[in-house]
């Protein structure tokens, strides 16, 4: 059984995430920024514990804090000695709470700096400081992965209308920063891939996105099962087609 850590755990995709990997059996280190937002999370591993089962580690991680990251690996190393998957999920959108009203950041005319480097810090950097710290637990783990959960917003082929600015452009970075990485974490033996879950129904995909978390979720565990040294440093969806850049 595989030991798992996923970023953002608490809702949306990282939730299902964690779930479903939990469910196959495998040890899932969740991670959560917030206590109060993160009650669902905290309770299963209340439970958990009771019957016995010590599977779910829920750490905290604000992911855009240097000092967040290393005291979550200093947590997580004294549950673990070995990493076999890192799944980089936590992210925000241009219209999160985080930044204020869409509407007013998202638009031309309405930029502002400050906004577009936070949905950076958390989209782009984040996902590759925590895999440059995480890393070195990973080099002995039999076929370690690295899985950025990045997005089709990020393709610059295939963007061909305006909005979303600094979300879109968050995620070419993480594309281009995790391709780079890619050959380092090859030389030691881990494979990783960006990929995109699809338009998926949560909180930041919204009521009308037509894929559920569900279907998102047991897709990229088919892709990520299917991972091989070829596939290291590309781009692809939930449904495993390779997507341009
Ligand atoms: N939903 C879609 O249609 C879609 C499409 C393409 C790509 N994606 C990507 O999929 C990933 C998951 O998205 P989702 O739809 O599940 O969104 P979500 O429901 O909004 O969940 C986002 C997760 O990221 C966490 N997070 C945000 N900022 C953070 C920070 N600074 N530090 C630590 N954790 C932070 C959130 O924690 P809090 O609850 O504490 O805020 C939450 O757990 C994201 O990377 C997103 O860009 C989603």
């Amino acid at each position: 059984m595989a030991n798992i850590m996923i970023t953002g755990a608490n809702k949306g995709i990282g939730w299902e995430f964690t779930n479903r990997y939990l469910y196959r059996g495998d040890t899932v280190i969740a991670t959560y920024r917030d206590k109060d937002r993160s009650q669902e999370l905290l309770s299963l591993r209340t439970r958990m514990v009771d019957e016995g089962n010590e599977a779910l580690i829920p750490v905290l991680l604000e992911v855009r804090d240097q000092a967040s990251i290393d005291a979550c690996f200093d947590e997580v190393s004294q549950h673990i000695e070995s990493l076999d998957m890192l799944i980089n999920n936590a992210g925000m959108g241009d219209n999160s709470v985080d930044i204020g009203d869409a509407a007013v950041h998202k638009s031309f005319g309405n930029l502002e700096a400050d906004a577009i480097v936070d949905v950076l810090a958390v989209n782009s950097v984040a996902p590759i400081m925590i895999t440059q710290r995480f890393a070195p637990m990973m080099e002995w783990a039999d076929n370690p992965k690295v899985v950025h959960i990045s997005s089709k917003m990020g393709s610059i082929e295939l963007r061909g209308d305006s909005g979303y600015y600094s979300y879109s452009a968050s995620k070419t970075a993480l594309n281009m920063l995790g391709r780079i990485m890619s050959h380092d974490l090859m030389s030691m033996g881990v494979i990783s891939v960006m990929l995109h879950p699809g338009w998926v129904k949560t909180s930041m995909g919204g009521p009308e996105a037509p894929v559920s978390v569900a279907d998102s979720v047991v897709g990229m565990m088919k892709v990520i099962d299917g991972l091989t040294p070829e596939m290291n440093g590309g781009f692809y969806d939930w449904e495993g087609q390779e997507l341009p850049w």
